[in-house]
């Protein structure tokens, strides 16, 4: 595997990351906002407490994505992830529009998980003050994102390091919910699991659990961030598969029974609120009054690693697709000491941080996950094209079942991303339409690139 090797060491970014870092980082960027808010207003809005189910549709597009990305960042632990495996399975363009996609999922969510912060913080705080709560509100996103933008770039390492601490603190945040709200569930919240559809797809019914599948999509949002980190991995071909994989089946394992927990406990419909657990666990008594706060502290602290995460991913990215001359080479240069891509990671704190004043959360989240989605369905055909045109290729890790498995995360990431609404779709063809026009006035004049159409061992 000499070319990998000189894949990877191409760029300058340090192979520090060993396998449980890189889980860390993978459930680091899961659990956050998602799990704390979104379930409750889609819930209460399309799919009743047939919402778990949703959550397995996304688990299910998420595992079959994942094993996509296990084959594709085995082969290539490039920082560049779904970016550099479309551009080598599709060329430049196409790979362009991918990365455009990228920067869709991470420097929005990175906004959105910022102001979702801040709603959390003023919460714990009981800030009741309307313009306390509001300058909170304003400034605390960009206080965090500075932060964590400080820590990203202090080093890679020491951000997994955070990052496993912050991750035990939200796992057991979430097994305390399970383990106490179920003492408490009243089965006939559940009754009927899924509501009678109202005659409008999407409201209740199947269509609103697939509606509900598209929204909470953004939950599960992250685990992709483990195949950015395989060019800093130590063992990538044997430790990036396993973190894929390893960080959505802890989750899926979690969030099921936690949604189970929270729709048994309170009337589904009393979920349309910005803190739906705390919410739930307030119904089921003063006896479990002490898990709220508890709740509200480890959905804070849980918000700070997912930015860091983000933050370290969407550097990376915009790193790799300026080296490929696609963005300007500023946001290719690495800190001389830490070997991280510094320009990039401030690069993307300030803009998150301007999306996070202009824009509301909840035109953001569905415009996400669309992005993220179509993201997916690109990583699954790299895997079929490149099983096609190149059969020899060394693959340290292989997708169990192709052409089942890709075809798979096409049609279930494609079926949650058509249920989504239509105005998410035109702001998402938009955005789509921006990023033509950014190729066609800068990345396709550039001539510099260095992610290759193939590495040296393609179609040996
Ligand atoms: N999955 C991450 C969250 O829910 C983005 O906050």
């Amino acid at each position: 595997m000499a070319e990998l090797s000189e894949v990877r060491g191409m760029s300058g970014l340090l192979p520090v990351l060993g396998r449980w870092q890189l889980l860390g980082i993978g459930i680091g960027a899961i659990i956050g906002s998602g799990i704390f808010v979104i379930p409750g207003p889609a819930a209460a809005q399309f799919a009743g407490p047939a919402i778990t189910l949703s959550f397995m549709i996304a688990a299910l597009g998420c595992a079959l994505a994942g094993l996509c990305y296990a084959e594709l960042s085995a082969m290539f632990p490039s920082a560049g992830s779904a970016y550099a495996f479309s551009t080598r399975a599709f060329g430049r363009v196409v790979g362009w529009l991918v990365g455009w996609l990228l920067i869709l999922e991470y420097l929005f969510a990175a906004a959105i998980v910022a102001q979702a912060f801040a709603a959390y913080f003023a919460g714990l705080f009981n800030i009741a003050d309307p313009s306390t709560a509001r300058i909170v509100l304003a400034v605390l996103p960009l206080l965090v994102l500075a932060a964590t933008a400080y820590l990203a770039v202090r080093g890679v390492k020491l951000s997994a390091g955070i990052v496993g601490v912050i991750v035990l603190i939200k796992l057991g945040v979430i097994l305390l919910v399970i383990a106490f709200g179920a003492l408490y569930v009243n089965p006939h919240h559940w009754v009927p699991f899924v509501p009678k559809n109202t005659g409008t797809w999407g409201e209740f019914g199947w269509s609103g659990v697939v509606r509900g599948a598209g929204i909470v999509f953004f939950t599960y949002l992250g685990f992709d961030t483990v195949a950015v980190a395989a060019q800093e991995a130590r063992r990538p071909q044997r430790d990036v598969p396993f973190a894929l994989i390893g960080s959505l089946a802890v989750c899926t394992v979690l969030f099921a029974p936690m949604m189970l927990v929270v729709t048994g406990l309170v009337d589904y419909r009393a979920l349309n609120v910005a803190n739906p657990v705390a919410v739930a666990i307030n119904a089921a008594g003063p006896q479990l009054h002490w898990l709220v706060p508890v709740v509200q502290i480890g959905a804070t602290i849980g918000m700070v690693s997912v930015l860091l995460v983000i933050l370290m991913a969407q550097a990376r990215i915009l790193f790799v697709m300026a080296e490929d001359g696609l963005l300007p080479a500023r946001l290719a240069r690495l800190h001389p000491r830490r070997k991280t891509p510094a320009t990039a990671t401030v690069f993307t704190a300030l803009i998150a941080a301007v999306l996070s004043a202009i824009f509301p959360i909840s035109l953001l989240g569905q415009m996400v996950s669309i992005g993220v989605l179509a993201a997916f369905v690109a990583v699954a055909l790299a895997v079929l094209v490149w099983r096609r045109k190149y059969p020899q290729t060394v693959r340290p890790f292989r997708t169990p079942w192709v052409p089942a498995i890709p075809i798979g995360a096409v049609l279930v990431c494609g079926y949650m991303a058509a249920g989504l609404p239509a105005a998410t779709w035109w702001r998402f063809g938009l955005w789509v339409l921006l990023g033509v026009a950014i190729y066609w006035l800068y990345g396709a004049r550039s001539r510099h690139r260095t992610t290759g159409p193939l590495p040296r061992d393609a179609g040996n």
